[in-house]
């Protein structure tokens, strides 16, 4: 490889598939919990890091939940996001799309109101450090239908703070058709879509098949088992639907990276990008995720720079502002 890890750190990126929930850090979990008298079961550092371990999206999810019990006020929201950002800045990330759950906090009875102005605040203090971020709303696809619907009600006052509606969480038996209703009415709303199909799902070609063609989702939220299907990839292709990948969630989940499957789509030309998913579980911030796929799989510096460039192309910007952060990638792969 002809370019170093400083290299790929200094790639202005867009960052398209990071949930906020999964940035708690150990030791913000462990902070916050002590601040909130929350018994979490671990009372070092050491002992919350020991309890990230999971082998697939189930697993993982059954760690993950429990965890989010430490966020009760609105401040802890902002400091969630606000750390992320700070990371997101040391990455060089200039653009952001960040995944939020509401249901995983009013399920527990933290008011829709208070986490949506905890993340806002933060989003919206971003500008401060050169980072433009927005926030997309996801349903737990493990809800029932009318779990998704109250949330959406719930949203509709803070229209404006939101840029997209997402859909994640356990996968199986929840194809994507079930919130179809609901993403059609986001859709006529102003919203932008975007929903997960998780890697190797029973029936993922299946799922992918009903975003594309059913519900018109404009990106697909890991999505790698597409290529399964030609013709969908050569849909996929012309109707410039973006991949939020990230091959270090999948190798947790999974075992593989997925790289095979990601190289295939970005030569083939599809808007596929790379993310870090859940990165204080995974171990792994954008650039990390970028530079351990690029070892493994022997990425050439111009299929990095693609990488990021699909990144700005697949997010929800206007096509002016594509352009600016385009010409921002230009740059710096000239001067290096
Ligand atoms: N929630 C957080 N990470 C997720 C993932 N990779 N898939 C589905 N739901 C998630
Ligand atoms: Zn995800």
């Amino acid at each position: 490889m002809n370019y170093s890890k400083q290299f790929v750190v200094g790639l202005p990126k867009a960052e398209l598939h990071l949930h906020l929930e999964g940035t708690l850090e150990p030791d913000l979990k462990l902070k916050l919990a002590i601040k909130n008298h929350v018994n979490i079961g671990q009372k070092t550092i050491k002992e919350v890091k020991a309890s990230y371990r999971f082998h697939d999206l189930t697993s993982f999810l059954k760690v993950y939940y429990p965890a989010m019990n430490v966020l009760q006020k609105e401040s802890d929201f902002y400091d969630l996001a606000w750390a992320y950002l700070l990371k997101a800045k040391k990455n060089n990330v200039k653009y952001c799309e960040l995944f939020f759950d509401p249901q995983a906090h009013t399920s527990r009875g933290v008011s829709f109101k208070t986490v949506i102005n905890g993340y806002y605040k933060a989003v919206s203090q971003a500008k401060k450090l050169g980072i433009e971020a927005h926030l997309i709303m996801c349903f737990l696809r493990d809800m029932p239908y009318e779990s998704a619907k109250k949330t959406y009600q719930q949203m509709l006052p803070y229209k404006n703070k939101i840029i997209a509606i997402g859909l994640d969480s356990d996968e199986r038996n929840n194809p994507p058709e079930k919130f179809i209703k609901i993403f059609k009415q986001a859709k006529k709303d102003g919203l932008h879509i975007t929903m997960h199909c998780d890697i190797d799902q029973i029936d993922s070609i299946k799922h992918i098949k009903t975003c594309l063609k059913n519900i018109g989702v404009e990106r697909i939220d890991h999505g790698t088992n597409i290529v399964e299907d030609k013709s969908l990839v050569d849909f996929a292709i012309k109707h410039k639907i973006g991949f939020t990948c990230c091959p270090v969630s999948n190798s947790f989940v999974t075992k593989d990276m997925k790289g095979k499957e990601i190289k295939y789509l970005l030569k083939k030309g599809a808007l596929v990008t790379v993310n870090s998913d859940d990165p204080a579980y995974f171990q792994s911030y954008i650039s990390d995720d970028m530079y351990t796929l690029a070892t493994k799989y022997k990425l050439t510096k111009a299929e990095m720079i693609k990488l990021v460039k699909n990144s700005f192309n697949a997010s929800f910007m206007s096509e002016k502002k594509k352009k600016q952060y385009l010409k921002l990638v230009d740059k710096y792969a000239k001067a290096h």
